[in-house]
């Protein structure tokens, strides 16, 4: 590690980490000052981006978050994470990319070392609830919404709303969207109109 990363993340955990959240009167100067060191620690940080009060993200060095993207209140993000952009997190999410190993009887958990890191990915204009944990190797789709307390165990298509534990879809925002009808499709549109095929194709319809 280099010595400016270091002073960089000492500066976070020691300092600008137990500043106001950005919903606090002198919430934008903490934001700002958050934002300054991420850029100096992430492995990519988008323009406008929020880490909020409390974020945990280890080192940071795997961490690529996009623009107007933001880390919730008391969040914890470690390992290799891909933030799409327009991205809310609520507070206190957690994403996990690697677990401990159990395979073996003969030896306590906590000697076993950790499982690789498997990359969350998570889409563009992602809205993730309160509490959503969310697993080693999920991507979340573009546009899709974690329900509070979600525990997201397998990849979320595209503009679904999932929820519960374990997360199960229970249903896609693009039923009744402007632009999901069939003028959407004939005119080429590869934007809903294609993610709504895909859900339905997923959801084996
Ligand atoms: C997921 C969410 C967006 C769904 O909103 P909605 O589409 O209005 O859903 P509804 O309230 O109509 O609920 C639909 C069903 O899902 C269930 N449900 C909704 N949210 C749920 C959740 N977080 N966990 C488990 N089940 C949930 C409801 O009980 C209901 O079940 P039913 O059909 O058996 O009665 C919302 O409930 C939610 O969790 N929002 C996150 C809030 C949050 O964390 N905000 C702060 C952070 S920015």
């Amino acid at each position: 590690m280099t010595p400016g990363r270091a002073i960089r993340l000492a500066a976070y955990y020691g300092f600008a980490r137990w500043l106001p959240a950005s919903n606090h009167r002198a919430g934008r100067w903490a934001r700002l000052i958050r934002r300054w060191i991420c850029r100096g620690v992430f492995k990519s940080c988008g323009r406008e981006v929020n880490i909020e009060r409390g974020a945990w993200f280890g080192d940071g060095s795997q961490l690529e978050i996009g623009d107007y993207s933001g880390i919730g209140v008391n969040c914890q993000v470690t390992g290799p994470v891909r933030i799409g952009r327009d991205v809310m997190m609520g507070p206190e999410v957690i994403i996990i990319t690697r677990h401990h190993r159990f395979d073996r009887l003969d030896v306590p958990m906590w000697r076993q070392g950790s499982t690789e890191a498997r990359p969350v990915i998570i889409g563009d204009d992602v809205w993730i609830g309160t509490r959503a944990i969310i697993m080693p190797g999920v991507h979340i789709g573009r546009g899709a919404i974690l329900g509070a307390a979600a525990v997201v165990t397998k990849d979320v298509p595209d503009y679904a709303i999932a929820a519960g534990n374990p997360a199960r879809v229970i249903r896609s925002r693009l039923e009744g969207a402007p632009g999901t009808g069939s003028a959407a499709v004939s005119n080429g549109c590869s934007g809903p109109a294609a993610a709504a095929d895909a859900f339905r194709r997923q959801q084996g319809g």
